[in-house]
């Protein structure tokens, strides 16, 4: 993989961001119009990573009173564990301290041990439990852990 590079994901984007998330959730795609209304919010700190121009990762995170609150990060699985999520990340963090925000928040399944581990690895910690929050037509429910991790 080349040196990747990162830019704002626009309206535009909508149709690529759409199909990144259905290959990172298959059992819950968001719909492009849909993530093209949330890439146009105020506040919303949406950014896209290219390799060689091809997309292969996003976050999107809403900046707002004193917090950076993570809504969706997604790596296409052709290229997971090379680091995609931590510089997806590092930029979260650079951004969010810049509009002097103290911590990311996000939630994520309890049963989605890679993000888990993610996340862990980055220093978040469990704040709180949302119980069945994930509702899931063919599964049980999942609970819905809540993180944070402060930014110094
Ligand atoms: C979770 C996800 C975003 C991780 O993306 P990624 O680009 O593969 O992660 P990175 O390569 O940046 O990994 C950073 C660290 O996280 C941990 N990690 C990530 N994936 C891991 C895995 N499969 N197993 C163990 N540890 C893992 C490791 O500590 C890793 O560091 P290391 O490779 O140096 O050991 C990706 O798997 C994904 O898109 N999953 C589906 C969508 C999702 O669950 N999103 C998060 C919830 S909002």
């Amino acid at each position: 993989m080349n040196a990747p590079q990162l830019r704002t994901a626009v309206e535009a984007d909508a149709e690529i961001l759409a199909r990144l998330h259905a290959r990172a959730f298959p059992d819950d795609p968001w719909e492009s119009r849909a993530l093209s209304r949330l890439v146009a919010l105020p506040r919303m700190h949406a950014r896209l990573l290219l390799s060689d121009r091809k997309p292969i990762g996003f976050l999107l995170a809403l900046v707002v009173g004193g917090e950076a609150e993570i809504l969706t990060l997604c790596v296409d699985p052709a290229v997971r564990r090379r680091g995609v999520a931590r510089a997806l990340l590092a930029d979260l963090y650079t951004a969010a301290r810049t509009a002097r925000a103290s911590r990311v928040v996000l939630e994520v399944a309890a049963d989605n041990e890679t993000a888990r581990l993610l996340y862990a690895a980055e220093g978040f910690a469990a704040v709180g439990r949302r119980p069945f929050y994930y509702r899931r037509p063919a599964a049980a429910a999942a609970d819905a852990l809540i993180l944070a991790r402060p930014l110094p």
